[in-house]
């Protein structure tokens, strides 16, 4: 059993936990994987990325059905929601990929451990099955991946009916009439366009005055434009002071961030996505002395070590940006640390998307974190409005911009918003993993007609100040 093994390394938690757990199973290591869940794959697979994909991309189904197959020659009956069918597909995507993850730990013989896990000390863990059986693990190491959770806001109860996390707002069992969304974030963004895909009147509150929590402010701007022109309400530097459920509906009292003109809001339902906060309750962290920053996030060195030596850290519970790739990643390199003692991570070119329609992602820099840090640059942006197959596809929302250093031509970052930005991005990825240049990606030859021409285009203004189809 578990508790007889002497393992060599012991995981605890998540997306980015099962990448490492397999990676290190794979380099001969003798491997546990301990989850309270109850089905695997974190946040990500359960109530994070893949769900909330699922709604995306059938919402988007159904808002073009409804709305813009006339115009492509496809003319359909009356097209209905059928909400509970639409849950039914995202429970189905999601227990298939976290079958799947069970499937993996079977082939790879990762001991996967259903309960709580709580240090008891620098070689031990406490193990409180969901069977109410305890144990305790053995291991040479230990890598924690509990993951984040939602940030509350003082004075509002998250009762996952009314007042919605992004758990309870994959899960509304009807369309509400008036949703409110409190951040303009990627979550607020994602979920707010799936409910007002679906019907709802959406309102998102953001404290700032820009959306999309910190991306490229001219993308920004346009992707504003763009939710806004789909009919999603904004109310920008606008803060929120509480919210209570009177009733049926939720009232959300909201003023001026600076203060000033107070009002409240009205909804059936309102989603709180204010942000995610490490997770590491019941972990027995005290027990070890392992130290927290104070924003709660596990201190760890570039090895993925904690203070304690024999315990390493991954993913959203410690530093950097909480997505499921850059986690997952961690986990790949944290195990290879163990096995070989060496791994790799690039910092500097982890993607970011935003699954709106159209998409909006990135990788590198922005132009306003260029600006504060007096790097020269150069741009070059390519509309999808010259795009050939974004015409053909009637889909010509946003651009590409490639940021390039001035002198070197290096690319400094890329930005999407556009079709299948979220696929195309990964070309920007490879580019700034291998250090090229725009004028590099400018002379890569492309495949016509595809969206990705808009890239190279974009790269050759970068480079040359010129395209050829713009
Ligand atoms: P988590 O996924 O949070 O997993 C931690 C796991 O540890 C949990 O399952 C928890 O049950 C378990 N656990 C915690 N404590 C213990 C303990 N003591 N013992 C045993 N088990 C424990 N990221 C993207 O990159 N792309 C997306 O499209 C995307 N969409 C998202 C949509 C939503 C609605 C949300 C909420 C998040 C989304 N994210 C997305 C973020 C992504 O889910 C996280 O970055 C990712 O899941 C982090 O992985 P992790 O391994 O650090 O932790
Ligand atoms: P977020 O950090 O993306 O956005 C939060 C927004 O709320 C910000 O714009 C912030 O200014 C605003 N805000 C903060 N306090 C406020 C207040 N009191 N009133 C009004 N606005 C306020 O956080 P979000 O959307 O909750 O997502 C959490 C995390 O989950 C993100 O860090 C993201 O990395 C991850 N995620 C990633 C996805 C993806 O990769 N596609 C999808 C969903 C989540």
């Amino acid at each position: 059993t578990p508790a007889d093994t002497e393992y060599d390394v012991v995981v605890i938690g998540g997306p980015g936990g099962y990448p490492a757990a397999i990676k290190a199973a794979q380099q001969g290591l003798k491997v546990a994987c301990i989850e309270k869940r109850g089905t695997l794959g974190g946040t990500c697979l359960n109530v994070g990325c893949i769900p909330s994909k699922a709604m995306l991309n059938n919402s988007h189904i159904y808002h073009e059905t409804k709305h813009s197959l006339k115009s492509r020659g496809i003319d359909v009956g009356d097209v209905q929601l059928n909400l509970d069918n639409m849950h039914k597909a995202r429970v189905k995507a999601v227990n298939g990929l976290t079958k799947g993850v069970e499937f993996l730990f079977k082939k790879y013989k990762v001991d996967y451990v259903k309960g709580t896990g709580s240090f008891k000390s620098t070689t031990e863990v406490n193990v409180e099955g969901l069977d109410g059986q305890q144990s305790t693990l053995k291991s040479k190491n230990f890598i924690i991946a509990t993951g984040s959770e939602v940030t509350p806001i003082p004075g509002i109860d998250i009762d996952e009916k009314k007042i919605v996390s992004s758990t309870g707002a994959l899960e509304l069992s009807k369309v509400p009439k008036k949703m409110v969304v409190i951040g303009a974030g990627v979550i607020g963004l994602e979920l707010g366009s799936v409910w007002s895909r679906l019907g709802a009147e959406v309102t998102v509150v953001e404290y700032l005055d820009a959306i999309g929590a910190g991306m490229d402010p001219e993308m920004a701007k346009t992707f504003h434009r763009l939710l806004s022109k789909q009919g999603l309400k904004f109310k920008m530097a606008t803060k929120v002071n509480g919210a209570k459920v009177e009733g049926d509906i939720v009232k959300v009292d909201v003023e001026a961030s600076k203060g000033g003109k107070a009002e409240t809001l009205e909804a059936d339902a309102v989603l709180v996505s204010i942000g995610r906060r490490p997770y590491t309750q019941g972990l027995g962290l005290e027990n070890v002395g392992v130290e927290v920053d104070n924003r709660g996030r596990v201190v760890i060195d570039s090895e993925f070590k904690t203070n304690v030596p024999s315990i390493r850290c991954i993913g959203d519970v410690t530093f950097g940006p909480m997505l499921a790739h850059k986690a997952e990643d961690e986990g790949f390199a944290v195990s290879e640390m163990i096995g070989t003692g060496y791994g790799h991570i690039n910092y500097d070119a982890v993607p970011s998307v935003i699954y709106t329609h159209p998409e909006v992602a990135w990788v590198g820099k922005n132009e306003a974190e260029l600006k504060s840090e007096g790097v020269k640059y150069k741009t070059g942006s390519f509309p999808f409005v010259a795009n050939s197959r974004a015409r053909t596809n009637d889909d010509m929302d946003g651009s590409v911009k490639v940021i390039a250093d001035a002198e070197t031509d290096r690319i400094l970052g890329v930005h999407i918003i556009g079709p299948n930005a979220g696929e195309m991005i990964a070309e920007g990825v490879l580019a700034m993993e291998y250090g090229a240049s725009a004028e590099d990606v400018g002379r890569t030859m492309h495949a016509h007609p595809t969206l990705s021409e808009a890239m190279r285009e974009a790269s050759l203004i970068a480079s040359t100040g010129n395209a050829i189809n713009f």
